[in-house]
């Protein structure tokens, strides 16, 4: 049952960023009130990772964020790192690997990841209240009001912690950018990102490879990602192609490189060593078989290599290191890992995530115009910025 009397703070959602900024808060001895509309914490947190929560990453650094602001993650990231929450998790006893890329998973459950922040919070004597709507939210005589389920309960600050709209199957909504302008803050237009692209016109034909998968470059502007790229009934996916939709605005083509470990010449060589064999051929020696028939029809090039000139293979080289798709979109909010944009960091302090032309309102996690790439750097991006709100509130 909430206090009557005002908390120090009130926490909108009760997910990483919430729980982080309400166990640290709480911790220091601050009154704090969780909220959240589901019935339960952290429910991104438990289907993350496939379910083992791929909770930081080892590289984490301020250049795999997207941000207006690309300095803005600088000081919660330096703050708090991904070695301080990798030393929450074993102070926890949490069994743990790194699976690629710097990635550190749980050997058994993302359950135990909730589990450690209710315990934290529970140290710190935060109350909760789960399952209820916000129906209203004012700031007045120094205090802001929320009523939930009816109620109304009352705090110095609020920290807006309720994410963004990705997956709103999951519960997930743009409140917190409702909540920034009504207190007359800036939203970045936010779009899906780490989502897959969809294919059509002439290129609905890459459809038919679904579930062919191969180690690609996907390129994007001058941001490209190294890491598989999986074809799909609806277009592209895949960890290559989920980063690079994050740097994707609609507009620009996709660049692929199919074969990233071929040196250039490589085609001219095949030829030379194998003249009478066949483009297609020397493409399935590199590609699964599917791919390499396709690409091999794209490039109209049949019959024998010796039959085609140097200067055709150097072209369709080119092609084949820089192929070009035009996705027609996304598969949206309900297919998109995480959202870019978001409320503007130019309205946040950024050492303690506090918006500077309203005191004591917050904002943390996901809801901020914060994004880091696949592979751990989003919790680790609540968790800092959870940690910084935690501290100052
Ligand atoms: P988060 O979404 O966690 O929490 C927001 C909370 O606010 C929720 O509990 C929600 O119910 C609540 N809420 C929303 N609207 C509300 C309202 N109107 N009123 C009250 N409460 C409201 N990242 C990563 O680093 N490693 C990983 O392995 C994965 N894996 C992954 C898998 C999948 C399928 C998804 C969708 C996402 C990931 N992510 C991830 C991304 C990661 O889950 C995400 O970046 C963080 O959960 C963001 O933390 P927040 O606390 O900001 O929002």
């Amino acid at each position: 049952m909430p206090h009557p009397l005002p908390y120090d703070a009130i926490i909108l959602g009760a997910g990483a960023a919430g729980l982080m900024c309400a166990a640290t808060a709480g911790q220091r001895g601050k009154r704090v009130l969780l909220v959240d509309h589901a019935d339960a914490p952290g429910k991104k947190i438990l289907i993350s990772g496939g379910g083992r929560c791929n909770f930081t990453n080892l590289h984490t650094a301020p250049d795999r964020y997207i941000s207006a602001n690309p300095h803005f993650a600088k000081s919660a990231l330096g703050r708090y790192t991904a070695q301080d929450f990798l030393a929450l998790v074993e102070k926890h006893g949490i069994a743990w690997h790194e699976k690629t890329l710097g990635q550190l998973f749980c050997d058994g459950s993302a359950k135990q990841i909730v589990a450690m922040l209710l315990d934290e919070c529970d140290a710190g004597n935060v109350e909760h209240v789960l399952g209820q709507s916000i129906t209203a939210i004012d700031h007045s005589d120094g205090l802001f009001r929320v009523t939930l389920g009816g109620r109304e309960v009352s705090a110095t600050s609020l920290v807006l912690a309720t994410g963004g709209p990705s997956i709103p199957k999951m519960g997930a909504t743009g409140f917190a950018y409702e909540v920034a302008r009504q207190f007359g803050l800036k939203v970045v237009e936010p779009r899906p990102a780490l989502v897959p692209l969809t294919l059509g016109g002439d290129e609905i034909l890459f459809r038919e490879l679904s579930g062919v998968a191969t180690e690609v470059v996907a390129k994007c502007g001058k941001t490209g990602f190294r890491e598989a790229a999986l074809f799909t009934h609806r277009g592209l996916s895949g960890p290559a192609i989920l980063q690079i939709s994050s740097y994707w605005r609609g507009a620009e083509t996709i660049g692929i490189d199919f074969l990233p470990a071929q040196r250039s010449g490589w085609l001219t060589a095949a030829k030379r060593a194998k003249p009478r064999g066949q483009i297609g051929a020397a493409l399935a020696a590199q590609l699964p078989g599917r791919l390499a028939e396709t690409l091999a029809q794209r490039l109209e090039l049949s019959g024998e290599l010796h039959n085609i000139k140097d200067s055709v293979l150097n072209d369709a080289e080119r092609r084949l290191a820089d192929w070009r798709f035009s996705p027609n979109g996304t598969e949206g909010y309900a297919k998109a890992e995480v959202t870019v944009g978001g409320i503007s960091t130019a309205e946040l302090s950024s050492q303690t995530m506090q918006a500077k032309r309203v005191e004591n309102l917050y904002a943390i996690g996901e809801a901020v115009d914060v994004t880091g790439w696949l592979g751990g750097y989003n919790f680790q991006w609540a968790w800092a910025s959870g940690w910084a709100a935690g501290q100052s509130i």
